[in-house]
């Protein structure tokens, strides 16, 4: 039995293999559409959250299989103080596979520990969010044909972000790949990815506070949102929130085959005028999002090609 906690849970080849099933299934969706008939993904989410969870719910029922589940903590049992090791030795008895996001770093690991079947992580605190990466690799390797030689620039809260911290994670596998990391001051990337897995990896990065100036030569531009939730003071916040606005004529400096990706949601950094450009693929990159479960689901739970 396999959990998914981090993208690192997955090596180059078997990542790979889950791109390649996730593009083979939204070309041919209903060739898989019978695949889980009978069985259970349990979502597990004591986080708000609109597209993980509804696309994971929609990655298994359009597998044939079925859902259960809780939106938040307030409505599940962990109100009474039950413990995640206790839910999910429960849940185990109810649903084949879970989906678990929580507040705090480390929990869906704990849940891992004491899980009957196999657990991935939906987003734990600021640390890691593993299939949102998968999203985002499909929509890179889909969009632009190829994961190598990307120069990808990460714009935003890169302190807070947990999408990027598993970005970086998974991207530093793959040749060629250079980061140009955006941020003020004080929301840049933790010291840690830095030193265990940027210079690790020999992956070439610079850090800078200016969109405009470095724009021409990124690939992808990865917008992220200022985490209000994780600030612990709303001042800091409020002088923070709109460091980077990605707008029409700022997007007029970059190449014209550009990805313009964001996890959403989206508060300010991109204004609304750059949605209708073709180059804005952050909507088409949530609806990857289906397929890329769709593909994990069936490799968690050993589900054979249909014939
Ligand atoms: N990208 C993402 O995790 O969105 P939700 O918080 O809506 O799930």
């Amino acid at each position: 039995m396999r959990h998914i906690i981090s993208p690192l849970d997955l090596s180059v080849d078997e990542l790979n293999d889950v791109l390649d099933l996730a593009g083979r299934i939204y070309r041919d969706p209903k060739r898989y559409s019978k695949v889980c008939d009978g069985m259970k993904l349990a979502t597990l989410f004591y986080e708000p959250s609109t597209r993980t969870r509804l696309s994971f719910e929609t990655a298994m029922m359009n597998l044939g299989g079925n859902v259960l589940g809780f939106s938040s903590a307030s409505c599940s049992s962990a109100s009474k103080g039950e413990s995640v090791a206790d839910t999910i030795r429960i849940v185990s008895n109810y649903a084949d596979i879970c989906a678990m996001r929580h507040y705090k770093e480390g929990a869906p690991l704990v849940a891992a520990k004491y899980s009957g079947i196999p657990v991935i992580n939906a987003g734990d605190g600021g640390h890691n969010h593993p299939t949102q990466t998968l999203t985002d690799l499909l929509t890179m390797k889909e969009l632009k044909g190829s994961l190598e030689g990307l120069t990808i620039g990460l714009c935003g809260d890169l302190k807070f972000g947990r999408t990027v911290h598993s970005l970086i994670n998974a991207m530093v596998r793959y040749p060629g790949t250079k980061f140009v990391l955006i941020a003020p001051d004080e929301l840049k990337i933790p010291t840690y990815l830095k030193t265990e897995t940027l210079d690790v990896y020999h992956v070439p990065y610079k850090e800078t506070g200016n969109l405009e100036e470095v724009l021409p030569e990124l690939d992808v531009l990865y917008m992220t949102r200022v985490q209000q939730e994780r600030f612990f003071n709303e001042e800091d916040y409020i002088r923070l929130k709109d460091s980077f606005i990605l707008d029409r004529a700022k997007l007029n400096l970059a190449k014209e085959d550009m990805l313009v990706l964001h996890p959403l949601p989206r508060i300010n950094e991109i204004a609304t005028d750059v949605d209708d450009d073709p180059r804005a693929v952050y909507f088409k990159q949530a609806k990857y999002g289906v397929y890329a479960r769709m593909a994990l689901i069936m490799t968690l739970l050993e589900i054979p090609e249909p014939q």
